[in-house]
């Protein structure tokens, strides 16, 4: 019988365990420095760039568990953490969807306030919120953003007052999908304001740690002033062939089970350098297995049992999203292609039309996010196991 175990594999969550996370080694020593330069009233916030599922909630976790002393992924990188350890204290904050600039300046304030709380049971303050309510609209109905910027330093302040009674190294305000925040809300201007404010108060152990998917970064940069002159970008790139193997290996090592030697290539190549992929595979690779070892057959299984089931319905509606004809088509022959970045000259060929009739299609598809820009003329879908499914299903015909 096959004995039950813990699944090392979790593609629904950031990786906490530092132990499973891989690679990302020049970011974790970027961020260490960073780290050391703040403790050092050098505050260097940064913003943690990249594709949707690259990884970037997991690093800014690993970020905050380092910043709270946790060495051990530094450690096995033997990254020079210039101290003993870090003591930072640090508020996490997830963005909603649509959220207003006013409505994320108090959610960050009331985050590190019941974190501080938390942690301090002794310190008896509170900020007052109600500051905000009385900031005056202008004729667009809106609160201006130095308005903004003054209510939420002043409960900052109060905040890092009451923390310094405390020997911390710092505060980190942690904000995941910064990118979810309203485009038109002014967001650059109230974090460039907000850090210029702290230094000219000498608050300069604070910093603000974000993450985003970096074309939306971008958009909400393109207000007067640039997101990236605030924040340091951190970018992640697509894992190597390497780092890939890594995770999957270090989860069968995990839980003792062995695996035929093309396993790590095989299924490296349907992730696409993306690490949720390879957790969904990994996952579902140990699952299919009737033994302690994974061979070629599971590896198809698995792979079957994704497009069919587990992931059935998402990839079902991402192909329904594309819409119909020359889209499908498209679609159908960046399917048909060995590798997973397709040459537009290729799928030129297959649909039978030249580039420029079909390059329209392609930006929509870009735009919908279902397919992405690898290299000039060269294109890959953002969703690996989209091809998959394909593969097995086909593509959507509609008559017309
Ligand atoms: N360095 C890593 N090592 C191992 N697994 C990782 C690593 N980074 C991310 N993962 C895994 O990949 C998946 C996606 O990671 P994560 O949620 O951090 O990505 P994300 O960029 O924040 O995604 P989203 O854009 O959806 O918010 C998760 O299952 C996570 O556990
Ligand atoms: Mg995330």
């Amino acid at each position: 019988m096959k004995k039950r175990f813990i699944d090392p594999f979790f593609p629904n969550r950031p990786v906490k365990d530092p132990s499973l996370f891989e690679g990302r080694t020049e970011q974790i020593d970027e961020i260490v420095d960073a780290l050391y330069q703040t403790k050092n009233n050098n505050p260097k916030h940064f913003i943690i760039t990249g594709d949707r599922g690259i990884g970037k909630s997991s690093l800014l976790l690993q970020t905050k568990i380092l910043s709270e002393g946790e060495n051990s992924l530094a450690d096995r990188y033997e990254i020079d953490l210039g101290v003993e350890k870090y003591d930072f204290l640090s508020s996490w904050t997830d963005v909603t969807e649509g959220q207003t600039l006013e409505n994320l300046a108090k959610s960050l304030l009331v985050d590190l306030e019941s974190t501080v709380k938390k942690i301090f049971a002794s310190l008896k303050f509170s900020i007052d919120l109600g500051g905000f309510v009385q900031i005056e609209k202008n004729a667009n109905g809106e609160k201006s953003v130095t308005d903004i910027v003054n209510e939420f330093v002043k409960s900052l302040k109060t905040i890092y007052e009451n923390v310094s009674k405390k020997s911390k190294d710092g505060i980190i305000i942690f904000i995941d999908e910064l990118d979810r925040v309203s485009v038109s809300s002014g967001v650059s201007s109230f974090f460039k304001l907000v850090t210029e404010k702290l230094n000219r108060e000498n608050i300069n152990n604070v910093i603000f740690v974000a993450s985003g998917i970096t074309g939306a970064i971008q958009k909400l940069g393109s207000e007067h002033a640039s997101i990236d002159r605030t924040f340091r970008d951190i970018p992640l790139p697509l894992f190597t062939e390497q780092e890939t193997k890594e995770i999957l290996v270090n989860g069968f090592d995990k839980i003792g089970f062995t695996f035929d030697e093309s396993i790590p290539s095989l299924s490296y190549s349907i992730s696409s350098g993306f690490p949720e992929p390879i957790h969904i595979l990994g996952s579902e690779m140990l699952s299919v297995s009737t033994d302690n070892h994974i061979c070629e057959e599971d590896f198809k299984n698995a792979k079957v049992k994704i497009v069919t089931d587990v992931r059935k319905n998402k990839l079902q509606d991402i192909l329904t999203k594309a819409g119909y004809g020359k889209y499908q088509s498209i679609l159908e022959a960046m399917a048909k292609y060995s590798d997973v970045n397709v040459p537009l000259e290729y799928i030129s060929k297959e649909i039978k039309s030249k580039q420029n009739e079909f390059s329209s299609n392609i930006g929509t598809l870009i735009d919908k996010n279902i397919i992405r820009r690898v290299d000039r003329s060269v294109y890959a879908f953002v969703d690996p196991l989209l091809k998959e499914y394909i593969k097995q299903f086909g593509i959507i015909k509609i008559d017309k």
